[in-house]
């Protein structure tokens, strides 16, 4: 049995996110979550990326939001390749995809120091 993915709780304060293993696993004000690493969009690492007021996580290049609920894109990127702005038909394009192709989702838990993708 191969040991589970960790990072001690002390790395992990509220509002971030950082890379453990395959997955990027944040503290939503205290609500630990896991979700696979790479953007549905051009593939950026998510465990780059930020948490929003509405306790979405943002990727780090075009600002997709993902539900961390349910892996769901619930906003398509702002741009693509090196471009950032507006690109209305696309963003809603690449958010029809993501609803099919949803970040996998893990609980990740508090267990003693440690915060562990189960
Ligand atoms: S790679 Fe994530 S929004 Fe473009």
């Amino acid at each position: 049995m191969s040991e589970p993915d960790r990072i001690p709780a002390a790395d992990l304060p509220p509002g971030a996110v950082r890379r453990v293993g395959d997955w990027a696993v944040g503290n939503r004000d205290g609500e630990h979550f896991a979700v696979s690493r790479r953007c549905r969009h051009q593939l950026a690492d998510l465990a780059e990326g930020s948490i929003d007021a509405d306790g979405c996580l943002v990727c780090p290049w075009h600002q997709s939001r993902y539900d961390v609920r349910t892996g769901e894109m619930v906003a398509g990127p702002r741009g693509f390749l090196g471009y950032h702005g507006p690109t209305p038909g696309y963003t809603q394009f690449v958010r029809t995809y993501a609803r099919v192709l949803r970040l996998r989702v893990r609980r990740a838990v508090r267990r003693g120091e440690d915060v562990v993708v189960e």
